[in-house]
C-alpha cells in the first residue's frame, strides 16, 4: 500500500482523483492539502471537503485530515478557470453536501491554525523507518514548493518521489503554449523540478488521451444488470432510482457532464472530458499500464507569449546536462545538481 499525500484544487477532475485514492487498495491516502487553482482556496478546500464526506468511508471521512495550503502562486498574480470548473469549482455536480454544510465546516475547523506545508511535513516524519511518502500535485505547485523549499532534507529522507498532472509537450490548454496547473504559478513548478526529488508527470498529452467518453458516462445510468460485473452486486442506495441507481453514480454522472459541457463550449471536444488528474492516482496504482521516458524539463517562468509553458528536451538537446543522471537515473545524487530530470508519462497501454 502506497502512503500518499493528495495536494489538490477541487475541481471536477480532481474530484475523480480523490475518489480514485479513497478506494484503490494499492493506495493509502494519509492527507489532503488544497491550493489556489480552478477556484479560490475558500472553495476549493471546501470541494476537498465535500469530496471526502461524500466518497469516503466514515472511518476515512474522520481520518483523513484536510488543509488549506495557499490561496495565490509565490509572485504571479492569481488566477481561477470558471470557464471550465464553474464559480465554486464544482460547478453542476449534485450530492455532494452542501459548502457550508456543519459536516463540511467542522472537516475544514479540525485543521484551522495549521499550516499545510508543516502538516505534509509532519505525515511524511510520522512514516516509520524505511518508508517513504508519495506526493501527489493535481493543482498548482506553489504549496508542493514551500515543501520543497523549506525542508529540503525531510524531502531527501522521507520522500519517495512527487507525481504531478501538469505541463505538455508542445502545446498549452489556457495559452497557446501553457498548461494550467504549470500556469498558474510557473516560479512554483520550477522550483519543483530543480529539488532533489524524483518527479514523474501526466503532461496533457496522455492526459488528453484519458477521455471520459459519453458512453462511459451512459453506463452510470444503465440498470446494473445490464452491465456483467455489476449485476451480481446491489446497489447501496436508491436515491435516484430513475436516473441512477446509486447517490455516487448520480454524482459522477453530473460531474462528467458538467466538464463535458465546459469542454466541449471551451475546447470543441465531442467525445467527452479528459479527466487528467486522475491519471496520478492511477500511474501509482498501475504503473504497468504507462509507457513513460526521462527528459529534462525546464519551465519557462517570464516570458512575453510563453509564461508556464513546460520546454521539454526531447532530443535531449541539453546533452552535457544529462550526463549525470542518465547514467544513473535512479540514483539521488543524480537529481540536486541537475534537477529537472522528469519521468513524462508518454502512453496508456
Ligand atoms: C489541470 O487544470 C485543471 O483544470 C485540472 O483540474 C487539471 O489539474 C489540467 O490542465
Ligand atoms: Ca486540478
Amino acid at each position: 500500500c502506497i502512503p500518499i499525500w493528495l495536494d489538490c484544487d477541487p475541481g471536477h477532475d480532481d474530484a475523480v482523483a480523490i475518489l480514485m485514492a479513497l478506494h484503490l487498495p494499492e493506495i493509502d491516502l494519509l492527507g489532503i492539502s488544497t491550493v489556489h487553482g480552478n477556484a479560490s482556496l475558500f472553495n476549493t478546500s471546501r470541494n476537498a471537503a465535500r469530496c471526502l464526506l461524500a466518497f469516503g468511508s466514515s472511518e476515512q471521512a474522520k481520518r483523513i485530515p484536510v488543509y488549506a495550503g495557499a490561496e495565490k502562486p509565490l509572485l504571479r498574480y492569481i488566477r481561477h478557470d470558471s470557464e471550465i470548473h464553474g464559480e465554486d469549482g464544482l460547478g453542476g455536480v449534485e450530492g455532494l453536501p452542501p459548502s457550508d454544510s456543519p459536516a463540511v465546516l467542522s472537516k475544514l475547523d479540525e485543521t484551522k491554525g495549521k499550516n499545510a506545508v508543516v502538516a505534509l511535513a509532519d505525515a511524511a516524519r510520522s512514516l516509520p523507518d524505511g518508508e517513504q511518502l508519495t506526493i501527489v500535485a493535481t493543482g498548482s505547485f506553489t504549496n508542493v514548493a514551500l515543501f520543497v523549499s523549506l525542508f529540503p532534507e525531510l524531502v531527501r529522507d522521507k520522500v519517495e518521489k512527487v507525481v504531478v498532472m501538469g505541463g505538455a509537450e508542445g502545446r498549452g490548454n489556457r495559452s497557446p503554449t501553457a498548461e494550467f496547473n504549470v500556469l498558474c504559478d510557473p516560479h512554483a513548478a520550477s522550483i519543483l523540478l530543480d529539488a532533489e526529488v524524483p518527479v514523474v508527470m501526466a503532461p496533457l498529452n496522455i492526459t488528453h488521451t484519458a477521455i471520459f467518453r459519453k458512453d462511459d458516462n451512459s453506463t452510470l445510468l444503465v440498470p446494473p444488470s445490464a452491465i456483467p460485473d455489476l449485476a451480481s452486486s446491489t446497489p447501496d442506495a436508491t436515491a435516484h432510482p430513475s436516473r441512477a441507481h446509486t447517490p455516487l453514480r448520480h454524482t459522477l454522472h453530473t460531474l462528467l457532464n458538467f466538464f463535458a459541457s465546459t469542454y466541449k463550449s471551451v475546447f470543441s471536444f465531442d467525445d467527452g472530458p479528459p479527466v487528467h488528474d486522475a491519471l496520478c492516482i492511477a500511474y501509482l496504482a498501475r504503473p504497468e499500464i504507462f509507457k513513460a521516458k526521462r527528459y529534462r524539463v525546464d519551465v519557462e517562468t517570464e516570458g512575453t507569449h510563453t509564461q508556464g509553458t513546460t520546454v521539454v528536451d526531447l532530443y535531449d538537446y541539453k546533452k552535457d546536462q544529462l550526463v549525470e543522471f542518465k547514467k544513473d537515473p535512479e540514483s539521488r545524487a543524480s537529481w540536486g545538481r541537475f534537477g529537472k530530470n522528469v519521468l513524462m508519462l508518454e502512453e496508456l497501454d
